[in-house]
């Protein structure tokens, strides 16, 4: 990516509003791509101010969940596009959670070389997450992520409301990244996390400036992860070796459970690679306890989690790098764990949340 100056995300306050912050006369045409959970909960919304202001656009909708991160489906949207006659000048609006704006950025930078794009999130992780900072990608024989690039939207545009029909589990599934901003960035913010009730859609639009702004922050500072970005993989290393791991026996969980499962065993790890105050680990381990039931594996799984990590993009050489927390609101980056070390945070998790 030769441009990395990302767009600030912006918080948007009304559908109305959402439209006018589009230059939509700067586009040949609108062609917006939603799920089928986002064409029913949201696009009406959209839909609504479009026809008020007369614009003309093709609505693109594709089946909700991760397997439509898929090169078949990008093929269905290019031909889509093609067959619309979509040129450079075409606006694509990515309306949706994490997997709509991976695949759309995906698609819409490969076609005639890039043709703009433009991010309207819509679940919570997507809103301080997924949208911002341009790593967009399909999945790919198992592997999440496996085709990929980085991509600049023109633009990211936040409307909380939106979070009003997410269910419960991915309320509290974007809230695992939202805490994970906290951990690594800001201590008062969790001071303040701790208190809100991620079930409720309004406590959490309230909540998740911060986070838009942690997220931004720290990917304009290291656009291509090179350093500091990898601080947001934290609670991740292991965190997705837990969902690939249940993907694999055919009990999937939201990604932010799993998120919260591995902030709990990296924070474990911290006591030992980093010095992190045993209260300050037993404050976070409440806290994940008090927000999401444990994720249900048992000792026999570890070695097969352990097999995740070394597996995962992070590791590098054989070795795992983590990033782990000094504190509440500091993290250190490629801090590399023994295997060793990893089963007895493991087990810990396994015991403790019994
Ligand atoms: N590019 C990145 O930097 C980055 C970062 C984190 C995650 N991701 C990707 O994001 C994806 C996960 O994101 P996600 O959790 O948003 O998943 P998702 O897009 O699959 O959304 C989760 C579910 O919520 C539904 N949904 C979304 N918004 C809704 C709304 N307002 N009302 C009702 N239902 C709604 C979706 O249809 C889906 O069923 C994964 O593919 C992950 O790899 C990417």
């Amino acid at each position: 990516m030769q441009n990395s100056n990302f767009p600030k995300p912006q918080l948007i306050h009304s559908a109305e509003a959402l439209l006018n912050s589009i230059e939509i006369n700067k586009y040949s045409r609108l062609f917006i791509l939603c799920d089928e959970n986002t064409h029913r909960f949201c696009w009406p919304i959209l839909e609504e101010a479009l026809i008020k202001q007369k614009h003309r656009f093709t609505l693109h909708v594709e089946a909700a969940g991760e397997a439509t991160k898929d090169w078949r489906v990008c093929l269905n949207i290019w031909e889509k596009l093609s067959k619309e006659n979509a040129d450079r000048q075409t606006l694509l609006l990515n309306l949706g959670g994490g997997m709509v704006s991976d695949l759309g950025a995906f698609v819409a930078s490969i076609y005639k070389r890039g043709i703009p794009f433009i991010h309207l999130p819509t679940s919570l992780l997507a809103m301080t997450d997924a949208a911002i900072g341009g790593k967009c990608g399909i999945d790919f024989m198992h592997f999440k992520n496996q085709l990929g690039l980085f991509a600049r939207a023109e633009a990211i545009l936040i409307y909380p409301p939106f979070l009003k029909t997410l269910s419960t589990d991915e309320r509290k599934s974007g809230f695992a990244e939202v805490l994970k901003h906290a951990l690594i960035a800001d201590a008062d913010y969790w001071e303040e996390l701790i208190k809100v009730n991620p079930e409720n859609w309004q406590s959490l639009a309230n909540n998740i400036e911060k986070s838009v702004q942690i997220k931004s922050r720290i990917v304009e500072e290291d656009p291509l992860e090179k350093g500091n970005r990898k601080k947001l993989n934290f609670g991740h290393t292991v965190g997705h070796a837990i969902e690939s791991y249940c993907m694999k026996i055919g009990q999937p969980i939201p990604h932010g459970f799993a998120i919260a499962a591995g902030i709990y065993i990296e924070s474990f790890l911290s006591i030992k690679y980093l010095n992190l105050p045993k209260e300050v680990f037993n404050e976070i381990a409440q806290t994940i306890q008090h927000f999401y039931a444990k994720v249900d594996f048992s000792e026999p799984a570890i070695d097969e989690i352990v097999n995740f990590i070394q597996q995962d993009k992070k590791s590098e050489m054989g070795k795992s790098r983590f990033t782990l927390l000094k504190q509440i609101g500091s993290a250190e980056i490629d801090v590399e764990v023994s295997e060793m070390e990893v089963k007895t945070a493991l087990l810990d998790y396994v015991a403790k949340n019994g």
